[in-house]
């Protein structure tokens, strides 16, 4: 087991069969020594990308995202979800579908931020059914600039989110991979083998 999904089976509470809370550490109190060890997991796996830039989505993409900026030493841009009263020329938009609040929204980013040509991790908290990720990678090639990978932290490997991202030939790295939930345990995908925890 890595050191993320001992943290998951320690800390994270399943609360259905789809949904783990982590509030502990990745969704609403932040747990800097262990977001400094996911920015590092990040950044080692994608040491050959020549990564230019790293973007993600506010809010709880900001922290993995910005730990791994640290490590890579390349700025970080994240995506909002909402209007900014400062930020409202040259933006680039993309429409993404939430299944959890089955709501549509438009996510943005400048144009003085996203140059064509630059080579762009994407790094987010949940790969859930993709459409987050869809979007962020929609923001890239609007600009003209390169995907070069996702980056994950917690992916729920039961749901569609993978298979979209691969379909479509993208890389996708996640530091935990999510095979099966209850509340009785948890179980994760490997690469050769699967572990289970209870
Ligand atoms: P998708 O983007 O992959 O299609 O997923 P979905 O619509 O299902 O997810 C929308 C929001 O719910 C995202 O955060 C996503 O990170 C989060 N999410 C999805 N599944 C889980 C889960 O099992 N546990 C937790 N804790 N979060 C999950 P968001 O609403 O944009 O929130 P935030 O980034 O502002 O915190």
């Amino acid at each position: 087991m890595n050191f993320l999904e001992k943290k998951i089976c320690e800390e994270g509470i399943v609360l259905s069969s789809t949904v783990l809370k982590v509030d502990s550490f990745l969704n609403h109190q932040i747990d800097p020594r262990f977001m400094k060890e996911i920015g590092s997991e990040f950044a080692d796996r994608f040491k050959s990308s020549n990564i230019d830039k790293i973007l993600t989505i506010e809010s709880s993409g900001i922290a993995p995202a910005v730990f791994a900026g640290l490590d890579m030493d390349v700025p970080v841009l994240f995506a909002r979800k909402r209007k900014s009263l400062t930020l409202n020329e040259g933006l680039i938009t993309a429409s993404v579908y939430s299944y959890t609040k089955q709501e549509q929204n438009e996510i943005s980013v400048s144009t003085k931020w996203l140059n064509p040509g630059e080579r762009i991790l994407i790094i987010d908290d949940f790969l859930a059914h993709g459409e987050a990720a869809l979007g962020l990678a929609q923001l890239v090639q609007k600009a003209e600039a390169h995907v070069c990978g996702f980056g994950i932290v917690i992916e729920k490997s039961f749901q569609a989110g993978r298979q979209k991202l691969e379909n479509q030939g993208y890389r996708v790295e996640s530091i935990a991979r999510i095979r099966e939930m209850s509340p009785k345990g948890i179980s994760f995908w490997k690469e050769e083998s699967e572990v289970k925890s209870s």
